[in-house]
């Protein structure tokens, strides 16, 4: 069964723009794409950069170390299929963002 944490307030990430957070040990981001919320693992499986701090464009963030790209929806890269990083469902309480860990 999925453990879902408060992250977050939707006040906290501006859209168009992620955010990093540490939740119970883990490091993970959350992304605001036109007010919809997406979570996914922080550590870019290049080098360990962390992606809730990448630019973010529409739904592609890119990471701030050496610019690998992802798809903040799904995890998946989208320059190298064999990359990817894991994708956690987020369910929202009026303005509070959980993630399921
Ligand atoms: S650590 Fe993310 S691209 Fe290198």
């Amino acid at each position: 069964m999925v453990n879902f944490v408060r992250v977050a307030q939707t006040s906290d990430i501006p859209a168009g723009e992620g955010r990093s957070f540490e939740v119970e040990g883990k490091m993970i981001a959350v992304f605001n794409v036109n007010d919809t919320f997406y979570a996914i693992d922080n550590v870019c499986p290049h080098r360990g950069g962390p992606l809730g701090e990448g630019y973010l464009e529409n739904k592609t963030v890119t990471c701030p170390w050496h610019g690998w790209q992802f798809d903040v929806t799904c995890g998946k890269s989208t320059v190298n299929p064999a990359a990817a990083v894991a994708s956690l469902p987020v369910k929202m309480e009026g303005s509070e963002i959980f993630v399921g860990l």
